[in-house]
Parts: C-alpha cells; structure tokens; sequence
C-alpha cells in the first residue's frame, strides 16, 4: 500500500520520500503511481501537470536512517509482522527528529504495542489506508494507550488535507474495519470449504445481493489471502474467540502459495 500512500500525499502537495528495500523494489513502485497518475489524467480527474508535480514531490530512497533525519510523519507501511514493525520503529525512533509523529499503516497489530518499543509512545498512532489509497475515503486513525491528543488531532488533520474522511478508533485487535470485515471473508471461505456454493456464486450473492462492489472472495484475493489470514490469527488471538478461527481452507491456500492478485491466483486466476 505503500505506493498508494505516497500518491495522495504527494498529490496534495507534501513532498514524499518513498523508502523500500531495494531498487527494483522501489522502481516498481514508482511505475504504479505513474500508471495511476496517468489513469486519473485520461479521466479528466487531474492534469498533465498535476501529475507532473505529484511525481516531482515523491524522492525514493533505499536508506531509512537517513530518509527521516528530517521528517515531520511517517507512515510505515512494511509487512503485516509484529517482529518487523518492532524494528522499524526501533530504527525510525533513533533517526527521526523527536518532534517527528510515527504512524503504522498496520491493518491490526497493536499501536500501543509497538508505541512501546519506542521512546516516544505519544507520538505513535495508527494511520490505516485502504486499497486501492487514490481511491477510498477512509483513513481509519488508532489511538494508542498513550497516543496524546496533539498527534491526534494532527493526523486527523494531516487526513484531510489528503482529501480523505478520518474516522477516530480505539486500539484493539483488527480495530473496526478489520473486526468487521475479516469475519465476512473468512465466512465466506467456510462457505466454500463447506461445499454450500463456488468462490464465483458466493461473491454474485454479496455483489448482486449486498450491492458490494467486490464480492468477499475477490476482495480477499484482492487483499492478499497472507494478509488475510494474518489479520484472523491477530483477532483469533487478541480475543480468544473461536469464532475468529481462520478457515482451515485459507490456511491451506496460504501454505500452497496461492495468495490472489499478487501470486496470479487465489480463490480466482488474475492476469
Ligand atoms: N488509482 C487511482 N484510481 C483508481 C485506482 C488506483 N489504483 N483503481 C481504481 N481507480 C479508479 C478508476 O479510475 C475509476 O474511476 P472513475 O469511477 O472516476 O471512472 C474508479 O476507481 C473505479 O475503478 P474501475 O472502474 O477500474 O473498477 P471498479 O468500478 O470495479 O472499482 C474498486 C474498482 C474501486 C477497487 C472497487 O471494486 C472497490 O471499491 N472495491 C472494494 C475495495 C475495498 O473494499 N477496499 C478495502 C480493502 S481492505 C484494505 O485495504 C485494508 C485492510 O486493512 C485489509
């Protein structure tokens, strides 16, 4: 999502540096805001020169340390793993000035779990996209146990500049978008496993019935089956609810390597 991140910022006129963990990496990311830019430029939704502009305010860089030596925000957006989030903040808390707010694009972990791995808890919130960023309003905004209410409103703030809708959380397990959302994917998942319709009639029911504009099923592969089932192991603990437990049919897709989009299937081929 990181990629996604970038874009509306810099689209709104704050200069980005997009840190990955190589080059390739990095160019492959920088071809997607391209790409997206263009879209919305054949739309008629922003100019040539706005995209120019966008492209001009993104400078990516393989060295994190010295990326944020002068940084007001981060929005770290790695991996959906407590252990490499830990990291990260570890590094970002040494190299950031300490006036620098620290945000997690976390989809569930802990933000007061990982405000304690920094020296500054209270300037550590969540900031939480959702796919595809350019797109969708809302940014879901987690406060920590100690995350003060000066970095809160900043951030609220920083979320409207974005031109996006900030909608205020408390820090538990998948906070609401992902409580909610999670067990209607992974329903759907048992659906299947159960035999009661194929992956295609289980999303036509949400689609055509829900007025959903993906069905679960393609939203899942859309997510990433890895994430999704990362995001259910993080409720499933955090609550010691069976009812979070991920669907056996995940687990096994996951192991096979059949994450959706981004290995070209999951539930559905994708090109
Ligand atoms: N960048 C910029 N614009 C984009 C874009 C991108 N990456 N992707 C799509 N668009 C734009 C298109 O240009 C198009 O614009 P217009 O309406 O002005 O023509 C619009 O979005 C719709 O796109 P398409 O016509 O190509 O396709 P669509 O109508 O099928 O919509 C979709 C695609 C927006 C992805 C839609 O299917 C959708 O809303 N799906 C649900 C997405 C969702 O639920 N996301 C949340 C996932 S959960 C998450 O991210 C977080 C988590 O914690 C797991």
């Amino acid at each position: 999502m990181g990629n996604g991140i970038a874009h509306v910022f810099a689209m709104n006129e704050i200069p980005v540096k997009l840190v990955d963990t190589n080059q390739e990496l990095l160019d492959k990311a920088m071809q997607t805001i391209e790409k997206n830019l263009d879209r919305m430029v054949e739309k008629n939704k922003i100019e040539t020169s706005h995209k120019v502009k966008t492209m001009d305010n993104i400078s990516p860089g393989v060295d994190l340390e010295k990326a944020v030596e002068d940084v007001d925000l981060v929005v770290e957006a790695v991996p959906e793993n407590y252990d490499l989030k830990e990291k990260i903040f570890q590094q970002l808390d040494e190299a950031a000035p300490d006036s620098a707010i620290l945000a997690s694009n976390t989809s569930s972990i802990s933000i007061s779990k990982l405000a304690d791995a920094t020296w500054r808890p209270k300037q550590v919130i969540g900031m939480h996209f959702f796919n595809p960023v350019p797109v969708m309003k809302l940014v879901e905004i987690v406060r920590g146990y100690e995350t003060s209410d000066e970095v809160y409103q900043a951030v609220e703030d920083t979320a409207r500049i974005l031109d996006k809708t900030p909608v205020p959380v408390e820090d538990y397990p998948g906070f609401v978008s992902n409580r909610v959302l999670m067990p209607m994917i992974n329903e759907a998942i048992f659906a299947v496993y159960e035999g009661v319709a194929t992956p295609e009639n289980v999303d036509s029911v949400m689609k055509l019935g829900m007025a959903h504009p993906m069905g679960p099923l393609r939203l899942a592969d859309f997510i990433g089956l890895d994430v999704c089932l990362d995001i259910l192991n993080v409720l499933y603990d955090g609550f010691k609810d069976p009812k979070y437990r991920p669907c056996p049919l995940l687990v096994k897709m996951v192991n096979a390597g059949k994450l959706g989009d981004k290995t070209g299937e999951g539930f559905f081929k994708h090109d």
